[in-house]
């Protein structure tokens, strides 16, 4: 059954604001994006996708075009004084997208040496959230580029949590690893509210016995984690994986979500709960804050009861 808003919104809410993130290629980050975004959306709430990618796979999968005249992610990144509501373009209800321009990629050279480049988006989004006639967003979906560049790290400097869309391979516990170390980094140097949200798993086949092994790894390794001081310490792999699925391959050259392009394919169904989780754990976690709004997110994720592997057991089955 789809799930429904528990409470409206109201302007004091923070924004969950995620960087999808993992420095190898290929592995799904825009296909999540994308497709997580619409669902969040879909469930009636305000999302913001920002195509951190010069690739701009993200822009063109929403149908946008990216040489299109107008602002862009590169505007705000290089002009702090650009006003980064005119870099906003609604693209389905509920959904904006800030798009990426191949200009991106000149970005990294063009702010080489210049003091507090990291924090240029986030500065950005804050002005976004001030002003009254821009967007109230509830989530912020970043698309980051298959690197470790510029691009990755404002995405990470403007997030509160990193989720990262993976394979279940057998060398996922050794990469996983290492993008967790960076993230490490990030939060000591540029964000110490940054926390790791987990993992989606993408294009998974549930079928083998190597992929459980590895989920199970994942799984013992975020619980072995739980009593140290880590930006990991709260992370889960996310239900459900989203399944190898054709039809999440072919939309974006129409440039069209999963739900545009095949509403009934098990990949739009497998985004569409991921989207209800990751709303129904940010209710959560908000019910809580109002309790005790001196709490962080990593205490109200424990309280919230969304961790731990009983929570993770019922979730499997429900
Ligand atoms: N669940 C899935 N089933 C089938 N194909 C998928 C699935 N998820 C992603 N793909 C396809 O796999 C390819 C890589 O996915 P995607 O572009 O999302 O990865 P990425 O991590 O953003 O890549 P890059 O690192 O280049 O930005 C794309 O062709 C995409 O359509
Ligand atoms: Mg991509």
């Amino acid at each position: 059954m789809p799930y429904t808003p528990a409470m409206p919104r109201t302007a004091s809410r923070l924004a969950r604001v995620i960087a999808l993130m993992n420095q190898k290629g290929g592995v799904g980050k825009t296909t999540t994006s994308v497709n997580l975004a619409a669902a969040i959306a879909g469930a009636g709430r305000k999302t913001l996708i920002i195509d951190l990618d010069p690739q701009a796979h993200a822009t063109l999968h929403l149908g946008l075009d990216a040489s299109a005249p107008g602002a862009s992610v590169y505007d705000v990144l290089t002009d702090p004084a650009a006003d980064p509501k005119l870099a906003l373009v609604e693209a389905r209800d509920n959904l904006w997208a800030m798009p990426s321009e191949t200009d991106l990629a000149a970005a990294e050279s063009e702010l080489s040496g210049v003091t507090g480049r990291f924090e240029r988006l986030r500065s950005a989004l804050a002005r976004l959230r001030e002003d009254p006639s821009a967007p109230d967003f509830e989530f912020v979906l970043m698309d980051c580029p298959p690197s470790l560049g510029l691009l990755t790290l404002s995405g990470l400097a403007a997030a509160r949590e990193v989720i990262i869309p993976m394979q279940a391979h057998f060398l996922a516990l050794q990469g996983v690893g290492k993008l967790l170390e960076t993230v490490g980094m990030v939060r000591q140097r540029l964000n110490q509210n940054l926390s790791v949200g987990g993992i989606i798993l993408c294009m998974h086949d549930a079928q083998t016995t190597h992929t459980r092994e590895v989920v199970d790894d994942l799984e013992g390794f975020f619980d072995a984690a739980r009593d140290q001081d880590v930006p990991w310490r709260f992370a889960r792999v996310y239900q459900p994986p989203v399944r190898r699925n054709i039809k999440l391959a072919e939309c974006p050259s129409f440039g069209q979500t999963i739900f545009d392009y095949a509403p009934w394919a098990p990949g739009a169904l497998d985004y569409q709960k991921l989207g209800e989780a990751l709303v129904r754990e940010w209710d959560t976690m908000n019910e809580a804050r109002d309790e005790s709004p001196s709490l962080s997110d990593a205490e109200i994720r424990v309280l919230s009861g969304s961790m731990g592997v009983d929570a993770r057991r019922a979730e499997r089955s429900a």
